[in-house]
């Protein structure tokens, strides 16, 4: 009775708590999920709705699209059947005009020397994708689908034309002319965020790996090789942790332009590796030097020399810092824009910089932002879930000591 009593009190006394953690959960879950879904809805339901309304069907009749009733019905009728011998809602008709395109194409086309649309303004291109969902809703064959891989395709392809797909383009053929060959190539156009991908990859192993191993060794060598100076060398490399890195772009810069390291992977591995170095050493040495000086000593006892006490001691023992050093580094890596703007460009472009050319070139299109985001967002998810149970107790490494 007593203890169930005990067990009733802790769970109410917790209830602010976990009130507090199911909120922050849904802070942070629910932007995500409208990312999610919005990454896998078609552009022009992007356009028109919210993620949150794909649940609920959308009622049929031209309210739900205005841009219908305000450029069309005037003169075509909300049934599109209004103009004699012209019928919306053939579905024959309609294929011949199911992308935005070729429907301005058509409305920009004179009747009888007199404009289509009259004295009306032509709709943009976004309208004119939703009045072209509209028709094909009307005529019936072509039900938008609720959610569509399309986004993600095109997104890592580079496919950036707007009222049209990449699939739907190599389709018919307009994506050759666009200089796609529509085979798995095209997975690594330059201006695609699939070779984006795999040049992060490359800039984010090496730059994440090497500072780690220095770290290790360093951290080492300050808690428990004796060397004369270790102190100053120590107090330096914590002094170094303050250098900003934007001091050092100019001169790195011209040291690579003489080296001929611009625009290489070398160049960037090299640049993470020494501005990652002096906080791992800093974290590393806290770690190694908090673990207990018997253990080390009796090892020596035993014959172990520093290659072997490093080896079989040290680095087990620190695995939990290693993988959390191994987080951080990862994720600024992973995250950086400006060291890969600076050293590789536009030759060897990364996701950030993939992503940070759609955003100033897509404006209306931000559609394929949402795939983006969700692709360059998936390694950094699964890492930390992966290594996360490191996390924590890594995270304390610095602060609390055995
Ligand atoms: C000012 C009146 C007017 C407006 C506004 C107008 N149309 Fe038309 N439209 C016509 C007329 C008239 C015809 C018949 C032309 C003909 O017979 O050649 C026509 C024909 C068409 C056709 C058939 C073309 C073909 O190949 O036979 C389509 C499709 C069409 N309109 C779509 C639209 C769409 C979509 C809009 C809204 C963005 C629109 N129209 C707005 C007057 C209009």
């Amino acid at each position: 009775m007593n203890i169930n009593r005990d067990k009733v009190n802790k769970f109410f006394s917790k209830i602010p708590t976990h009130f507090a953690l199911i909120f922050l959960c849904l802070v942070w879950l629910v932007p995500t999920l409208g990312l999610l879904i919005t990454s896998f809805r078609p552009q022009q339901a992007v356009n028109e709705t919210g993620w949150w309304t794909v649940l609920s069907r959308k009622s049929a009749g031209s309210e739900g699209f205005p841009e219908y009733s305000q450029y069309c019905e005037e003169c075509h009728g909300a049934d599109g059947q209004a103009v004699e011998g012209v019928n919306l809602s053939d579905p024959e008709l309609i294929a011949r005009y199911s992308r935005s395109a070729r429907l301005l194409g058509l409305l920009r086309q004179e009747i009888d020397g007199q404009p289509h649309m009259g004295d009306n303004p032509l709709p943009s291109i976004d309208e004119a994708a939703a009045i072209t969902a509209y028709l094909s809703s009307l005529s019936g064959t072509e039900e938008l689908p609720t959610f569509t891989i399309n986004n993600y395709v095109d997104a890592l392809v580079g496919f950036r034309q707007q009222g049209s797909t990449y699939l739907e383009a190599c389709e018919d053929g307009t994506a050759r002319t666009l200089g796609f060959s529509c085979t798995a190539r095209d997975l690594l156009n330059p201006r695609g965020m699939g070779r984006a991908f795999i040049n992060s990859l490359i800039v984010t192993i090496p730059a994440t790996i090497l500072p780690l191993l220095f770290a290790a060794f360093a951290g080492y060598a300050f808690s428990w090789l004796d060397f004369p100076g270790r102190m100053w060398l120590f107090a330096i490399l914590v002094g170094l942790q303050v250098v900003p890195l934007q001091m050092t772009l100019v001169p790195i810069s011209r040291i690579y332009a003489r080296l001929g390291l611009n625009g290489t992977f070398l160049g960037v591995w090299l640049f993470h590796t020494g501005f990652g170095m002096p906080y791992a050493i800093y974290l590393m040495r806290n770690f190694l030097g908090g673990l207990p000086r018997d253990l080390f000593e009796s090892a020596y006892l035993d014959g172990a020399n520093h290659w072997t006490a490093f080896y079989r001691l040290a680095l087990p023992l620190a695995a939990p810092a290693l993988a959390a050093l191994g987080i951080f580094q990862f994720l600024w890596v992973w995250n950086d824009l400006l060291v890969a703007l600076v050293f590789l460009g536009g030759q060897r472009p990364v996701l950030t910089y993939q992503i940070s050319n759609m955003v100033s070139s897509l404006g209306a299109g931000w559609h394929l932002l949402t795939a983006a985001a969700f692709i360059s967002f998936l390694l950094p998810l699964a890492v930390f879930f992966g290594l996360q149970r490191y996390f924590v107790r890594g995270l304390l490494a610095g602060s609390v000591k055995g």
